[in-house]
């Protein structure tokens, strides 16, 4: 059985993140959508708690998808869940010289984890969770970079 991880911040979910875990739930048997949870990375905007939430509502349709939260090294919760692969979007260049030296080290702290990378899709190579919160702070247009349900939530907030 192959497993997934697909970590992240997800603060919060957008479409780009959705689009990746429809695609990367066709590679493996089960994905498993993996939220860090980490004081030293700071509070963010929204709680651990509300960004599983955001990620279950929006990932209800697809049968062989997870949602859970890990705390400390990804190698380790990839460890104890007995996945195989690491998954993470590519949407530019600078995000591959950074995804590079993370797929290092974590192939040098586990040997037998691969990462894959899955190209993001052209319309949301631009989003990001980041700017994202920035358009909702400024009341910017953000609806469509992330689903109806973030929508709202970022609303309330
Ligand atoms: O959505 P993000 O913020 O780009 O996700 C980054 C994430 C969570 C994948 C990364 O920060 C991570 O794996 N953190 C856990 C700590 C760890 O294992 N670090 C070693 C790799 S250098």
């Amino acid at each position: 059985m192959k497993i997934g991880i697909y970590p992240g911040s997800f603060d919060p979910v957008t479409s780009g993140h959705l689009d990746l875990i429809e695609r990367a739930s066709h590679l493996v048997d089960k994905l498993i959508v993996a939220v860090l949870f980490n004081q030293s990375k700071g509070k963010g905007l929204f709680s651990v708690e509300e960004r599983i939430d955001m990620l279950e509502k929006t990932t209800a349709h697809l049968p062989n998808v997870a949602v859970d939260s890990f705390s400390g090294l990804l190698v380790d919760y990839v460890k104890n869940q007995k996945a195989n692969v690491i998954v993470r979007g590519l949407r530019t260049a600078l995000d591959f010289e950074n995804e590079m030296q993370m797929a290092q080290i974590n192939k040098q702290l586990l040997t037998d984890v691969e990462t894959v990378f899955l190209v993001t899709a052209p319309q949301y190579a631009f989003v990001s969770s980041s700017s994202v919160r920035e358009l909702a702070y400024f009341k910017g247009a953000y609806g469509m970079f992330v689903p109806k349900y973030v929508e709202e939530k970022l609303k309330n907030k």
